[in-house]
């Protein structure tokens, strides 16, 4: 960036903090293994948001796999083509006061640093949320039955059981989800938006 981007950049970050929450856009990426529990977190969190007034936009990953980024399969690069896409979008609309809810797996380190970076470049809050959820717990929830068809030698490729997940290392807030309602975990959400100055 050069100088002047930088201070544009800096200065939108101090604008945007000094918004009251419901005006203040950001970017909160839930990211987590298949059936974590990201997308019901989202719009959990989405319905209660939008209740306090706030503009709300959920890119969900499957939706997004159907349109935005139709086409993709899940190879390294493609799956890092998807989260620098959901990110730029999301970068977009934060940055016009839209609270984005990403729940999306996107599960190299090096993609999730490309969202923050350009994030940052635009002075756009970013959170990354850790839907910290164990395999085992994940596999028995087993939503969309992918953790059953790869045991079965059906499909191959699943993130956190032969793909590679890469757990965030410093991610703004860590949820646990087994033995917790989805309320709770909802609310915990919540409560870290509210000491961000978000809610
Ligand atoms: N505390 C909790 N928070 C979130 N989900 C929970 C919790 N406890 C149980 N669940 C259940 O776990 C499941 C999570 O499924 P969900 O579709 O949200 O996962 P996901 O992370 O979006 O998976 P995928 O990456 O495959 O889209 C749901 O059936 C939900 O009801
Ligand atoms: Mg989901």
């Amino acid at each position: 960036m050069t100088t002047a981007q930088t201070l544009a950049a800096d200065g939108a970050a101090e604008a945007a903090r000094a918004a009251a929450p419901c005006e203040r856009g950001a970017t909160v990426w839930l990211t987590g293994l298949p059936s974590a529990g990201k997308t019901t977190l989202a719009f959990a969190l989405a319905e209660r948001l939008r209740a306090e007034g706030h503009k709300v936009e959920v890119l969900d990953g499957d939706e997004i796999r159907e349109f935005l980024s139709k086409g993709l399969g899940f190879s390294q690069e493609d799956r890092h083509t998807n989260v620098t896409r959901i990110g730029f979008v999301a970068e977009k609309l934060a940055s016009n006061g839209v609270k984005v809810l990403a729940p999306v797996i996107a599960p190299y380190a090096a993609s999730r640093t490309a969202v923050r970076d350009r994030h940052a470049e635009a002075g756009t809050e970013f959170l990354e949320i850790h839907v910290a959820t164990p395999v085992e717990v994940c596999s028995e929830r087993d939503v969309k039955g992918l953790y059953a068809k790869q045991a079965a030698g059906e499909i191959a490729g699943l993130t956190g059981v032969d793909d590679p997940y890469e757990a965030p290392e410093n991610p703004e807030l860590r949820i646990e989800t087994q033995n917790r309602s989805v309320a709770d975990s909802a609310a915990e959400l919540h409560a870290f938006l509210t000491t961000r100055g978000l809610a």
